[in-house]
């Protein structure tokens, strides 16, 4: 736990035998203030330095290291990061075993230092979507959901993922950007929360999109495994991910993944409520989701009460990997007994709003 002061880390931190050192955001910050001042190590490719980069850094990207060693110092602590911490880890890992004993890698990367600990060093977000792709993360405080609306600028047509209930803010939104809602999307049939597609179909006429497994008996689009869902010149990539229900998908864009509940950070959707099925969620996360890179975003439909939510909330695949509990457990066996085990009380009226849900 955090002492009182420090910022809250939302990600827990486990690090294997045999891995270089990890620091913490808020370590990094009480080092640069400290007399043994770590050397920085920025191993971005150099065009990602225009967003943000920490001031007195020394910067050689992760392709050129292993050529570039000698401009090293062996005798000092040597802290190396990236965008998210992948390519930080494979940087300290590279300096432990070329004789940097001292180097260690920089948890969640520059991202997760400027968002937690250190506003002035800037985000890494670009400001103009240079690929033309706008991504806008939509936290409903109240029930601590995740929308997404994702926009092709050039083309001003934009697709909504699990919209809340009221239309209103994306209404708002969409008339100031001047962009069309092409498409309504739901991962899942939600039972902890009334869904806003009707609503927001009713007011802007986009069709509805949903898993070709899904009950609901509104009419929608059906997806299934591998298809595209595209607006503009950009496109959503289907991957079926039962489990948290039959229904869930999650999909893929440009270096992320639109988890749903099949994967949240720190842990998975719980299987008890509509018709989940643990097996099924062990399959979809062993076979989908693990499959993917450990670079990709992980944008999940739910933040936890014990997470900062500090703008926008992201992991990635690799740190998943390493720290969540649901994918720590090495065993099919103890992944089941995990499911169906220890989870909080079921939301009120869940099976109410699951109805609901499926009738519009
Ligand atoms: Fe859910």
């Amino acid at each position: 736990m955090p002492s009182a002061g420090e910022p809250p880390h939302p990600f827990p931190r486990t690090v294997s035998p045999g891995e270089c050192e990890r620091i913490r955001a808020d370590e990094l910050r009480r080092y640069l203030a400290g007399s043994d001042r770590p050397l920085l190590l920025d191993v971005r490719p150099t065009a990602e330095r225009t967003y943000a980069r920490i001031e007195g850094d020394r910067a050689i990207p992760l392709a050129e290291l292993p050529s570039r060693l000698e401009e090293l110092p062996k005798d000092r602590r040597i802290v190396a990061y990236g965008h998210y911490g992948e390519e930080g880890a494979s940087a300290a890992k590279l300096l432990c075993a070329s004789g940097f004993p001292r180097s260690a890698s920089l948890e969640g990367g520059i991202e997760e230092y400027a968002r937690l600990v250190a506003p002035e060093v800037g985000r890494y977000a670009p400001p103009d979507a240079p690929d033309g792709l706008l991504l806008l993360q939509l936290p409903r405080l109240e029930t601590g959901c995740l929308a997404y609306l994702l926009a092709d600028v050039d083309e001003k047509v934009a697709v909504m993922l699990d919209p809340g209930a009221e239309p209103e803010p994306y209404l708002a939104l969409l008339a100031d950007r001047g962009w069309r809602l092409g498409a309504i999307v739901e991962t899942h049939t939600h039972a902890d929360h009334r869904a806003g597609h009707a609503a927001l179909a009713a007011r802007t006429g986009a069709p509805i999109y949903l898993s070709h497994r899904s009950p609901a008996q509104y009419p929608h689009r059906g997806l299934t495994e591998g298809e595209e869902l595209r607006f503009g010149s950009h496109a959503l990539r289907v991957l079926e991910t039962p489990g948290h229900t039959r229904d869930h998908l999650s999909l893929r864009s440009a270096g992320r993944v639109f988890t749903g509940d099949t994967l949240l950070i720190g842990s998975c959707g719980r299987t008890d409520l509509a018709d989940g099925d643990p097996e099924l969620l062990w399959e979809s996360l062993r076979t989908k989701l693990l499959a993917l890179p450990d670079a990709t975003e992980v944008l999940p439909a739910h933040f936890g009460a014990r997470h900062a939510l500090v703008d926008r909330y992201v992991s990635s695949i690799g740190l998943e990997r390493r720290t969540n509990e649901a994918l720590l457990l090495p065993t099919r066996e103890g992944f089941l007994a995990y499911m169906r085990e220890g989870w909080p009380p079921k939301p009120a009226e869940f099976d109410r709003i699951v109805g609901e849900n499926l009738a519009g």
